[in-house]
């Protein structure tokens, strides 16, 4: 299990959490299952889908993604009626992309292709049965967890592909339903409901619902996510809070010239999140407010134009530093610290706790019309903060190295900065990695 630095941090220190929703921060809701999530048969799939109308009937505030795959099943050694193997969800993309999602929510609908012959005969469904309820625990180990709902499998109005209402209705609905329960899951019975709207609901292979059939899937699952809303959103506050408040920091008590003794740079670090408190102090001394009744920070810049904003990127997401709160607020939930460094399975950057990157705001710092300055004076701003940084880690006892090696596009986006900011340096920064 992943080692984060914020997540500790957060339960302690999460500022006042907005439990209303937020289109900017959705609730994440990942549909895993086979061809009928995938939406197989709908009449325009990325409208049609359940997942899709689902989505509609939800509305801003949330995030429906679609990991349905053709012909998938919960048995991870699963086949095709024809015996053709690798049927398993597990071995298909969409399970590491489903895993990978950061979802508050799983609709777990899994089960159909598993009543094939192939599959299920051989033990009786033993088999399916242990791996349908592995899969469940791989989503529910995450951290944070998010909430899985058992999605009964969906009425079989003809038997099709050697997938057979009899198993379905008559042996796995049931056992989801227990398992549902025996797991104090929350459960939305999708068998139930498409059966009482079998006439009008499916395509002409009897497996897989029309658009009608997708609304009514949508519909029942739409209902008990609102039924979860509150808990969710609470929970998804909780797990990623908006903004998380930093302890008072500390300055460090290492003696200057000691301090410029030591400064050097470091390559090595130990994967170790720093504390809270480290953070805040680093943070600091890099680019805080030291005569905030001027508003006058630890670093200097050109014209007092304070155009370098620095963000802090951790396995746990990326964050922009707020001097004036002490806090961070959260800018995305992914770890790019990938995007700091030269790219590679032996990027240093990766292993460290934290990298810095340095944004300089150009309408800030308001001299467009003369570029050449405006960047001179960027660069010499951004390192004024670097060693602050060098300084303050030889003083802390951490490790560190500037970086003019990163990947300012992806960076920009995956941020979400205007044109007018753009990524200059990075610093990362981690405790010395253990010796040998
Ligand atoms: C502007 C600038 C860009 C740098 N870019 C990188 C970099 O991309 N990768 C790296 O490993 N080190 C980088 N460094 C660190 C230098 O290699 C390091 O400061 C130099 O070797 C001197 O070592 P010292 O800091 O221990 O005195 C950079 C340093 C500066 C000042």
């Amino acid at each position: 299990m992943k080692k984060n630095l914020i997540l500790p941090l957060c339960a302690a220190l999460a500022a006042g959490a907005a439990l209303a929703a937020d289109p900017a921060d959705p609730l994440v809701v990942a549909c895993v299952g086979d061809s009928i999530t995938y939406g197989h048969g709908a009449s325009a799939r990325g409208k049609t889908s359940y997942p899709a109308q689902l989505q509609a009937l939800l509305g801003d505030g949330w995030q429906v993604l679609n990991f349905g795959h053709n012909a998938r099943t919960a048995l991870d050694e699963g086949k095709e009626w024809n015996g053709q193997g690798g049927m398993g969800y597990r071995k298909s993309p969409e399970f590491e992309k489903a895993m990978r999602s950061k979802p508050d929510v799983v609709l777990f609908m899994l089960g159909t292709n598993d009543s094939k012959p192939v599959n299920w005969d051989a033990d009786g469904g033993a088999g399916v049965k242990r791996d349908y309820a592995k899969l469940v625990d791989d989503f529910l180990e995450r951290e944070p967890a998010p909430v899985v709902v058992v999605g009964v499998s969906p009425f079989v109005k003809k038997d099709s592909f050697s997938i057979r209402e009899k198993i379905v209705g008559g042996e796995l609905a049931p056992w989801q339903r227990a398992f549902a329960a025996e797991r104090s899951l929350p459960l939305v019975d999708a068998y139930e409901a498409t059966k009482a709207a079998a006439e009008t609901s499916y395509i002409g292979d009897g497996v897989h619902p029309n658009d009608a059939g997708y609304g009514v899937i949508a519909a029942a699952f739409a209902a008990k996510l609102r039924e979860l809303e509150p808990a969710l959103r609470k929970s998804h506050a909780a797990a990623w809070p908006a903004t998380i408040a930093l302890p008072e920091p500390k300055r460090a008590a290492m003696p200057l010239g000691e301090a410029l003794a030591k400064r050097a740079t470091h390559r090595e670090f130990s994967p170790e999140p720093l504390s809270g408190q480290e953070l805040s102090d680093l943070l600091w001394a890099a680019n805080g407010y030291n005569r905030p009744e001027e508003r006058k920070r630890t670093a200097p810049t050109a014209i007092n134009r304070q155009e370098v904003d620095l963000y802090v990127l951790c396995a746990d997401g990326a964050f922009l530093y707020d001097a004036a709160q002490n806090a961070l607020v959260r800018v995305s939930k992914d770890d790019l610290r990938g995007l700091t460094g030269r790219p590679g399975p032996n990027n240093f950057a990766l292993a460290a706790p934290v990298a810095l990157v340095y944004v300089v705001d150009f309408e800030r710092q308001g001299m467009q019309s003369r570029p050449a300055d405006a960047l001179k004076y960027a660069h010499v701003d951004c390192g004024f903060v670097g060693q602050n940084v060098y300084l303050h880690c030889a003083a802390a006892g951490l490790n560190t190295v500037f970086l003019g090696s990163l990947q300012p596009d992806k960076l920009a986006e995956a941020l979400g900065l205007p044109d007018t900011r753009k990524p200059v340096f990075a610093q990362t920064v981690g405790k010395p990695a253990p010796a040998e």
